[in-house]
């Protein structure tokens, strides 16, 4: 039973968080597209003090957008926030991150061939990591750096690598991705937080006394609002990264981790600059062979190789070892107490689904070798090779050699 609740506050958090991130980053997409597409207004416009002005058509009507940098002459009645979207997507997601990383820490956390950190430990280093980590990086926000967005770009990159690379050594590697990703999500909600809020906080104080804002702090808000920007598709690629086991069980995971990260800012990159009328489809283009040419990187290359040990597996024998180390949670009733049902729908409850599943099970036990789950069933590499061989002649008595 306790399982089960489990699993339905994992449904619950997981699928806010999802779409609390949709609305966030929604939010973030159009007000940045918005800024970059603000044209000078016609005169009568900018005596009004509109700083930028642009038209849209949306579901069935128009609409007028004016953009007063310095604030309206009079504040209007009602005036728009935007903060709820990002506190909750960290809310949600910090919960999440805690059900499946610390209440489960034994099968998604801890990795006892990189470490033999106790689950308390590894929960407060985690703890740890991300808050030094925000704390970092609000203290580069408050340093020259700032202003030379290269320059920052780079620390910041060579800094997550660090960090990345820490965490890989305490760290499962599925946890590794989710803590960059807590990490930058943390940031990003900082940014609002602490930044971006106090100082739309201060703007409407200014316009309301009737004092002219100092600009400074709009800049600083719409600086962490830009960091935000650039951080999006690397966010969301992590958050979605659990599917794609390849990428993090790489042996070097966390600097596969660090490339996507860039290749997605550098994709942000060129849309932000495609709003402003500035094409440059070899940054689009870059982006996309670079990420290509990652994944040709991490291929799985010794697998393609044809088989020379001339060993033989019966069925008997896969399955016994399928039974043992896999069927305690891939069945219709697990034995694991960690699950009420089996993980990923997957169940080896008959020789036939092992057979239907053997590419999936070669992927995850032979390759990517992340099943079973936090090796909690104590699989041997012997029994991995043994498996390889048995699917590895299945293959071939398939394709009918
Ligand atoms: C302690 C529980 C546990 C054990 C034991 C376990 N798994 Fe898993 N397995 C999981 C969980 C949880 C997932 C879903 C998360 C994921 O894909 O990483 C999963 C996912 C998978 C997937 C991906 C399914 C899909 O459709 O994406 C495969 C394949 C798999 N396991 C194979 C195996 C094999 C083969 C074994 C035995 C050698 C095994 N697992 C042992 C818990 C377990």
């Amino acid at each position: 039973m306790e399982n089960y609740l489990i699993e339905i506050a994992h449904l619950v958090l997981r699928y806010f968080h999802v779409v609390a991130g949709i609305a966030w980053i929604g939010a973030s997409f159009y007000f940045a597209w918005l800024d970059n597409s603000l044209q000078t207004p016609p005169q009568e416009k900018s005596d009004k003090g509109i700083s930028g002005d642009l038209w849209a058509i949306h579901g069935g009507g128009f609409y007028e957008i004016a953009k007063y940098q310095n604030g309206p002459q009079q504040m209007p009645t009602t005036l728009h926030w935007f903060k709820w979207e990002a506190y909750t997507t960290w809310i949600t997601g910090i919960l999440l991150f805690s059900l499946l990383y610390y209440v489960g820490a034994d099968a998604n956390l801890l990795d006892s061939s990189k470490s033999d950190l106790s689950k308390i430990n590894a929960i407060l280093s985690s703890l740890a990591s991300i808050a030094l980590g925000y704390t970092v990086y609000r203290l580069l926000c408050n340093s020259f750096l700032v202003e030379r967005s290269y320059l920052f770009t780079a620390t910041i990159i060579v800094l997550l690598a660090f960090w990345a690379w820490g965490l890989d050594s305490l760290f499962a590697d599925k946890a590794v991705y989710i803590h960059i990703g807590a990490l930058i999500g943390t940031c990003m909600a900082g940014n609002v937080y602490h930044i971006i809020m106090p100082g739309q906080r201060y703007l409407v104080a200014e316009v309301e006394a009737g004092r002219t804002p100092d600009p400074k702090v709009g800049l600083k808000a719409k600086r962490c609002s830009i960091h935000n920007n650039y951080a999006t598709l690397p966010i969301i690629f992590i958050m979605l990264s659990n599917h794609f086991s390849h990428t993090y069980t790489h042996q070097y995971g966390w600097l596969v981790l660090i490339a996507l990260i860039m290749i997605g800012m550098w994709i942000r990159h060129f849309f932000n600059l495609k709003q402003r009328h500035i094409n440059k489809p070899s940054i689009l283009i870059s982006g996309i062979a670079a990420f290509f040419a990652l994944m040709l990187a991490i291929a799985p290359w010794s697998s393609f190789a044809p088989r020379t040990n001339a060993k033989q597996v019966s069925n008997q024998q896969a399955w016994s070892i399928i039974e043992k180390r896999c069927t305690e949670c891939h069945s219709a009733t697990p034995r694991s107490a960690m699950f009420s049902s089996a993980p990923a729908g997957l169940m080896f409850d008959s020789m036939e689904s092992v057979k239907t599943q053997s590419e999936k099970i070669y992927t995850r036990t032979v390759i990517n070798q992340d099943m079973p789950l936090a090796n909690l069933t104590n699989m041997s590499s012997e029994e991995r090779q043994t498996l390889a061989i048995w699917i590895e002649d299945f293959r071939l008595k398939n394709k009918g050699m």
